[in-house]
């Protein structure tokens, strides 16, 4: 995480204040609980309880599962519980579970909080899939909301194993992904998180940090057979719980210090995101908004990157400047102005400018294409941008064509002359 700034608690207040009492479902690898940094991750759990978030730890066993197996000297016919669980499965998968619960539970004691293994996931036996018998594989049935809201009411970390019981006292092995994806759904959690060994997924290698649903499911078209089947399923049931209710789904790396927090308290995050609710939003500036462009253009003005503007200057012509924000936090706005030439439309898009702390996200380059369309909606014939630092961003992102002065409104040109600035002129026709 980069240095954090005393102004930075601004944006954790928002979230902090967002997230009281809501309920997050963790889904944490076994991976992830033998490693190193599992006792930090329960310290961050334990900054969560402070500010009244109501954690649900669902936990999976597969690591240690296949280590028991391996000190046994036996075959463990299935390790993530989406397969054939033998009987000798079980028992191993029985073993891995009260040990890393335990973990869990002494952790947590460690950090003050309190928490109890439950037996709230009720399960059937998968059954016969294709011809061949699960053997001790079961599918969650349900959930035993009363008991885990009874146990969050009470400030009791409720700590779900990847085992559902049958009510006969017979216990199934299940996948913790789809233990989690039933409980977050159930207890209509606001947020799933994946807490495993990578932060999430990547495109042509540069890492993903939101998607919305439609863009996780055409994501998740195009690399089913490319991803390992972990990111696969955490993809597949993220998308799920999307679709039923839980506003946003996580991806993160719990073996990275201080992960989980980023990812809470950050608009960027640290992983990857799925949301279902509004996250980042265009909108027209309102006067209140007068301030936040001017702290936002401090910067870039200093440079000589944008042209000085007073706050009367923003406010007058407020009705011009659009702002972009991540869960409302502005961090972009840009300008479209009007002007007319030779009975032409014409428009400038001017004042873009992006928060040093969210550059390199494409925040730019939806403002930009944002404002092409809008101009193109008011009738504009033609865009034009002035530039002194950042021409080649215009170009290439853009589309943008170098002119010259003779293409600038007469009002324009006057203003242009008189500032000395001597900026690039850059044109875009909009057709
Ligand atoms: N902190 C916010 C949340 O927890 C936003 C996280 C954004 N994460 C991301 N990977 N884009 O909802």
């Amino acid at each position: 995480m980069r240095d954090m700034k005393a102004a930075d608690l601004r944006g954790i207040l928002s979230y902090s204040i967002g997230f009281r009492d809501k309920i997050f479902v963790l889904n944490i690898d076994s991976a992830v609980l033998t490693s190193e940094n599992f006792r930090n991750l329960l310290l961050d759990i334990s900054v969560l309880r402070s500010l009244n978030i109501r954690i649900v730890l669902v936990h999976g066993a597969s690591c240690l599962i296949e280590k028991l197996a391996q000190d046994t000297n036996t075959t463990a016919s299935n390790l993530d519980g989406l397969g054939v669980t033998s009987p000798e499965t079980l028992q191993l998968a029985l073993l891995a579970s009260s040990r890393l619960a335990h973990e869990i539970l002494e952790g947590l004691n460690e950090t003050d909080q309190r928490a109890a293994v439950t037996n709230a996931i009720i399960a059937h036996p998968a059954g016969i899939i294709h011809g061949i018998d699960q053997q001790m594989t079961g599918k969650v049935e349900n959930v035993d909301v009363a008991f885990l809201e009874r146990l969050l009411a009470d400030g009791i970390i409720p700590v779900i194993p990847p085992l559902g019981f049958d009510g006969n006292g017979q216990t199934y092995r299940v996948n913790s992904d789809g233990v989690a994806l039933e409980v977050s759904e159930a207890l209509r959690a606001a947020k799933l998180m994946f807490v495993t060994t990578s932060n999430g997924v990547t495109e042509a290698g540069s890492p993903l940090s939101q998607l919305s649903v439609t863009e996780a499911e055409d994501y998740l078209k195009r690399h089913n057979t490319d991803l390992p089947p972990e990111m696969v399923s955490k993809l597949q049931h993220g998308l799920r719980a999307c679709k039923n209710g839980v506003a946003r789904v996580h991806i993160i790396d719990g073996r990275a210090d201080e992960a989980l927090l980023t990812e809470i308290f950050s608009n960027e995050g640290i992983g990857t995101m799925i949301y279902a609710n509004e996250y980042e939003a265009i909108r027209r500036a309102k006067k209140k908004d007068a301030g936040a462009i001017l702290s936002l253009i401090r910067t870039p003005v200093a440079t000589e990157e944008l042209v000085p503007r007073t706050r009367k200057e923003i406010s007058e012509r407020i009705g011009d400047f659009y702002i972009f924000e991540v869960d409302r936090n502005i961090v972009g706005c840009v300008g479209l102005r009007s002007y007319t030439m030779d009975a032409d439309k014409v428009a400038e898009l001017e004042c873009l400018c992006v928060a040093e702390s969210h550059e390199n996200q494409g925040i730019g380059r939806k403002l930009m294409t944002f404002v092409e369309q809008r101009a193109k909606e008011m009738g504009h014939k033609r865009l034009f941008a002035l530039s002194t630092q950042t021409f080649n961003y215009f170009v290439q992102k853009g589309g943008f064509k170098e002119g010259d002065i003779t293409m600038l409104p007469a009002e324009r040109k006057a203003k242009y002359e008189a500032s000395g600035r001597r900026s690039k002129i850059l044109l875009k026709d909009l057709a």
